[in-house]
């Protein structure tokens, strides 16, 4: 799949299902409405859908939601996807109900690694931001759990907000570092259900990098990777080789749309090109009405060619998708 500006498609993230036991004010503010259970993609048909894009060149596949975990099916579907495709399955998740029985069964069943989000380590901040009961500890178990089972590297995704927990990236440095992850702070995107977005509320990765170097320098790493999104860094007082670092996902501050290789499937099954894309391309329907795999190999690959060729956040025109993220997948 390539689009009209030659950009490969490698990288796909389907969002499994758009229910979550989180609130996150960035996400579901002030609530969002669930989409109805049968507009959700089946597990035959995300299998499919992942099946196809395999053979159309998807290397990595990302299972997103809403909360994947909540799925009660994850297992079959990581399981079904490694047996259909060769493409590596990873997934993010809040972390807020992992066990090592799960953990261990999913990476029999095929799962690679885990990225796991945290905004804040501080109690009553977590939980006015996610507006849940799980707390920081329960998620920092959870990625102990994680490393415990092996399904590294594992990253943590942290998005910073002025005035609510930009204080906090030394203390996430921090974990990073005692937990020998890549802690990634990415800057805050206008994605929120509420559209209560202002460009004085996200903290440009440059910030973020200066706070953190004040208490421990960095050292840049080769980014091997040219679609990825992170500029990573070491710490220059740790061995080269720990697997502590900070990433800086900067799509505000310096756009990375020029490498992106990226395309979503959102729960209901239709084609998001683009995270911004206010356009979407329908599979569900045609594959309940008995398209082929050819025709919807061809829905996949026209989408593609229509991919933007970027989001324009900054610029007066900029207009924020109607879904949040929780229907689009991170
Ligand atoms: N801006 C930046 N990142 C966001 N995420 C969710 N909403 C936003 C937003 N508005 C992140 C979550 C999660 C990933 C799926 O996307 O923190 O780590
Ligand atoms: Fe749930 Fe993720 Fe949205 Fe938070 S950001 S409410 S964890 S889907």
């Amino acid at each position: 799949m390539v689009d009209s500006y030659g950009r490969i498609i490698r990288d796909l993230r389907i969002s499994i299902t758009d229910r979550c036991n989180f609130r996150c004010v960035y996400c579901m503010e002030p609530d969002v409405r669930f989409l109805p259970r049968e507009d959700l993609l089946t597990v035959d048909e995300i299998v499919r859908v992942a099946s196809i894009t395999g053979s159309l060149g998807v290397r990595k596949i990302r299972l997103t939601g809403g909360e994947p975990t909540l799925h009660p099916q994850l297992g079959a579907i990581i399981g079904r996807i490694r047996a259909t495709t060769s493409a590596e399955i990873a997934m993010i998740t809040n972390a807020s109900g992992l066990s090592p029985v799960s953990l261990r069964d999913w990476k029999a069943a095929g799962l690679t690694r885990l990225t796991v989000s945290i905004d804040s380590l501080k109690e009553d901040r977590f939980a006015r931001l996610t507006r849940s009961t799980c707390t920081p500890a329960t998620v920092l178990t959870g990625v102990e759990m994680a490393l415990a089972e092996d399904l590294t590297p594992i990253k943590l995704n942290a998005v910073l907000m002025r005035g609510f927990n930009d204080d906090e990236a030394t203390d996430l440095a921090w974990v990073a570092r005692s937990l020998g992850v890549e802690v990634r702070f990415i800057e805050y995107m206008p994605l929120d259900s509420a559209h209560a977005w202002e460009s004085s509320k996200w903290v440009p990765a440059a910030e973020t990098r200066a706070a953190i170097e004040r208490v421990y320098p960095l050292v840049a790493c080769d980014d091997s990777d040219p679609s990825s999104t992170a500029r990573t860094f070491r710490f220059a007082d740790l061995p080269a080789e720990s697997a502590a670092r900070v990433g800086f996902i900067a799509p505000v501050s310096s756009p990375f749309c020029g490498a992106c290789s990226r395309l979503r499937i959102t729960a209901d099954g239709m084609v998001r090109p683009c995270l911004f894309s206010t356009t979407e391309w329908d599979l569900r329907s045609p594959m309940r009405s008995g398209a082929t795999d050819q025709e919807l190999a061809d829905i996949l690959i026209d989408a593609t060619w229509t991919k933007q060729a970027g989001h324009g956040i900054t610029s007066p025109e900029f207009v924020q998708p109607e879904r949040p993220m929780s229907a689009i997948g991170g």
